[in-house]
């Protein structure tokens, strides 16, 4: 028996992607509701498959598909972008349907290449303003390079109002639900923002680009087709607007506090730090590396506009869970930061001083040139954290104009 089924999203546009209740771990991004991987089937006179599925879940795809139409009668897939999540399977599928034609963009069909070595190279290229001929309907290209790659494109079906977006607008979310209105916004909002913050922050001014060219192109969008997550209808113009405005990435009056410690004393720093915020009214959130994960930080910074971070020194060094979120943080560029290091330490005491070349290398303006204590700090040093909290905090109710 068939188990999966497709999910009919318009007349002519049917949802037979996979659902990966088990992923925790999308290369490093903790993916704790798991994701999907969407790929669409288009009911034209040339049947189309915008996108496949990771590979493990093929069967899953042709099954969807097979509930709607024998798989041989696919004759065009298009491939939006060619990561393996939604290229996997691809050669699968290509052996299985044997497709008339198979679409990518330049960049497309030579990453493509790059990961599957093809004896004889199927990718037709396709371009912006160009289009793909459906028989009874088209699909418009507009290449989006790097967003979130140099190959990334997505798809326009005018007939329907159908933007197949690929990873453009989706977020990691399991659910049996497969429209945006019927799951609660705030997990949509939670799960959109972490998104945005791993895979797109460093490609913000992109972004706004895009969003500028869609809006300029006046493209009647009635369905938004993400390759991962719910599919937009209710919100089309609420999720354009959150990624316009995580993009701008205007003042925002929070703040995140980092830090990881051996013996409690950077902790205790951290914990003054954090009241020295509140003195000043601002809303923080201390994420204790411990206890928190890096693309969860990231997701918190991408509404932040003070950075934090506090570190021992361990072998006249930063401490390695402190490095690696630094490192990782320092790749999605987050703009627009103030921020200060802090840091206990035994002998040496080199991570506050290396924590301030990480953090000006972020650009993120420091408001003093941070604090350390040797071991425990004293009374004097837990006021002086309680003060280097609170001058993060005016420094920010500037930026963010008294935070009224
Ligand atoms: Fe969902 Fe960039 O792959």
């Amino acid at each position: 028996m068939d188990v999966f089924k497709a999910v009919k999203m318009t007349e002519n546009v049917y949802w037979v992607g996979a659902i990966d209740w088990a992923v925790r771990d999308f290369h490093g991004y903790s993916t704790g509701r798991g994701t999907t991987y969407n790929a669409y089937l288009i009911l034209s006179e040339k049947v189309t498959l915008i996108d496949t599925v990771k590979k493990p879940f093929f069967e899953e795809m042709m099954m969807r598909i097979s509930s709607v139409i024998d798989p041989s009668e696919i004759e065009i897939i298009v491939s939006n972008h060619s990561e393996l999540d939604h290229t996997g399977s691809l050669q699968q599928t290509m052996a299985a349907v044997k497709p008339n034609n198979v679409y990518a963009s330049p960049m497309g069909s030579r990453a493509l290449a790059a990961h599957f070595h093809w004896e004889e190279d199927p990718i037709e290229v396709v371009k912006t303003g160009e289009s793909i001929d459906l028989g009874n309907m088209t699909i418009d290209i507009i290449e989006t390079r790097m967003l979130h790659w140099p190959d990334s494109m997505v798809s326009y079906l005018p007939a329907e109002k159908v933007l197949f977006s690929q990873d453009g607008f989706g977020m990691h979310l399991a659910s049996t639900e497969r429209f945006d209105d019927e799951l609660p916004p705030s997990v949509l909002e939670v799960e959109a923002r972490k998104y945005y913050a791993n895979i797109l922050l460093p490609f913000s001014p992109l972004v706004t680009a895009l969003i500028g060219n869609l809006g300029k192109m006046e493209l009647e969008i009635d369905l938004l087709c993400p390759d991962h997550g719910p599919v937009w209808r209710s919100s089309i113009d609420w999720i354009l607007g959150k990624w316009a405005s995580w993009a701008q990435k205007k003042p925002c009056p929070k703040a995140v506090v980092i830090y990881d410690t051996m013996w409690n004393s950077t902790r205790s720093m951290a914990e003054a730090v954090m009241e020295g915020l509140t003195l000043e009214g601002v809303s923080s959130i201390m994420m204790p590396l411990r206890a928190s994960h890096i693309s969860d930080i990231a997701a918190e910074v991408l509404e932040a506009s003070a950075l934090i971070v506090g570190s021992p020194t361990i072998n006249g060094r930063i401490f390695p869970s402190v490095a690696e979120c630094m490192n990782y943080l320092g790749g999605l560029k987050p703009c627009n930061l103030v921020g200060a290091a802090f840091g206990s330490y035994g002998w040496s005491g080199e991570a506050v001083k290396e924590l301030n070349g990480l953090l000006e290398g972020m650009k993120v303006e420091l408001v003093s040139e941070g604090l350390r204590t040797v071991y425990v700090p004293d009374e004097q040093v837990l006021e002086e954290s309680v003060n280097l909290g609170r001058s993060v905090g005016l420094r920010l109710r500037e930026i963010c104009g008294g935070l009224e």
